[in-house]
């Protein structure tokens, strides 16, 4: 299959593309605006690769589009404004990317008739205190992200209904793993615990949310790419949940720090308390989950500690103001 991947990138962009080109005979076009959290570093062990080719660009831009589509077979959206604390601060990248964007993508594989798959999260459905979602419990967004998120998510679905566009949504629970932008809970605090930083935890620490490791959900993705069904949307929940506080508290025993420096600061407005999904219908076309949450996380941290030259000059850029403005501190 020759597949444009947008927002390849980014984190879990990144880590799909790695996973296709060593497990597949993909042809792979990655198309990515370069946001401060997408970044040519996360693809430098591929960037070489026969069967790959990087095209800066954003998927808001219809020319830009139509280019990097011309001779594809499929579709795979991560390009999003992915984090929750930005999007409460300001919505309109999230607006223009998530919702117009998608868009801009799915009249281009219209056009085409590509196979589309729209990344999505747990976000769409809100929060839910016990028991898990469903592919049609219906979709109560919380944050300004994840109600961008669930217009992307409909869009898709509005494609397929009104012109037979083979779209499936595919919605992942919590992601962790390498090359993570540090302004998510587990890199954040696992470079806090490393630097000896405090570790700022929102109110109570008990929200609860799923952890998949970003390998089992691009497994997921491939699934869903090659067996979804179109018009579906499909979950894809992690193995195992986990309070944020325990979350914390596991990270700096893996790096052999102390609880003192946890730190309670204010909550997040409108903060979800608990995401949960079932993920049976996935499951249904043969993938199941490979990392369980210790296990992955215990990786996660290793490779953090190993990879300064990811990490420093993040630490050392925008990251640094963001944190500064958002937790009212400098880091370091
Ligand atoms: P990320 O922020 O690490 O990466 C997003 C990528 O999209 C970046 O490379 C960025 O440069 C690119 N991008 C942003 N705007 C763009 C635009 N207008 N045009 C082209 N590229 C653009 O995010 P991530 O964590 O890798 O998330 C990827 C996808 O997975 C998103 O759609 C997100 O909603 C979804 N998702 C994330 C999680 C999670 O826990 N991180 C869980 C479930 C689903
Ligand atoms: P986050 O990684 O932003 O993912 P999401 O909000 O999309 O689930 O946050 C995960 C959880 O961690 C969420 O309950 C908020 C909490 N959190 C903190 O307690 N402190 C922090 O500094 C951050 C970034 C998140």
């Amino acid at each position: 299959m020759r597949l444009l991947v947008a927002g390849g990138a980014g984190f879990i962009g990144c880590n799909f593309v790695r996973l296709r080109l060593r497990e597949t005979d993909d042809q792979i076009v990655v198309l990515d605006k370069l946001t401060y959290a997408g970044r040519e570093e996360n693809l430098d062990d591929v960037r070489d690769h026969e069967r790959f080719r990087f095209e800066r660009g954003a998927i808001e831009d219809p020319r830009v589009v139509a280019e990097v589509m011309e001779g594809c077979d499929a579709v795979v959206n991560f390009a999003a404004e992915t984090h929750v604390d930005r999007s409460i601060a300001s919505a309109g990248d999230f607006v223009t990317t998530n919702a117009r964007g998608t868009w801009v993508l799915l009249e281009a594989a219209r056009e085409r008739g590509l196979r589309y798959v729209q990344v999505s999260t747990d976000e769409v459905y809100g929060s839910i205190e016990s028991g898990s979602f469903t592919e049609s419990s219906p979709l109560r967004p919380s944050s300004p992200y994840s109600a961008t998120k669930a217009g992307g998510d409909l869009l898709a679905a509005s494609y397929f209904h009104t012109y037979g566009l083979p779209t499936v949504v595919c919605r992942g629970s919590n992601n962790y793993g390498p090359y993570q932008y540090p302004e998510k809970l587990i890199p954040l605090m696992i470079l806090n615990a490393l630097a000896g930083d405090p570790l700022p935890v929102y109110g109570d620490g008990l929200n609860v949310r799923n952890w998949l490791h970003a390998e089992d959900f691009g497994r997921a993705i491939g699934v869903v790419l090659e067996s979804g069904v179109p018009g579906d949307a499909y979950n894809v929940g992690g193995p195992d949940e986990c309070a944020n506080l325990d979350v914390v508290r596991r990270i700096l025993a893996l790096c052999g720090r102390d609880e003192s420096l946890i730190e309670f600061v204010a909550d997040r407005p409108g903060h979800d308390r608990r995401y949960s999904l079932a993920s049976e219908k996935v499951r249904a076309l043969g993938w199941s989950p490979q990392v369980r949450f210790e296990q992955g996380l215990e990786q996660t941290v290793a490779w953090y500690r190993d990879s300064s030259w990811w990490w420093e000059p993040i630490r050392s850029g925008e990251y640094r103001s963001y944190y500064a403005r958002h937790y009212g501190r400098e880091l370091g």
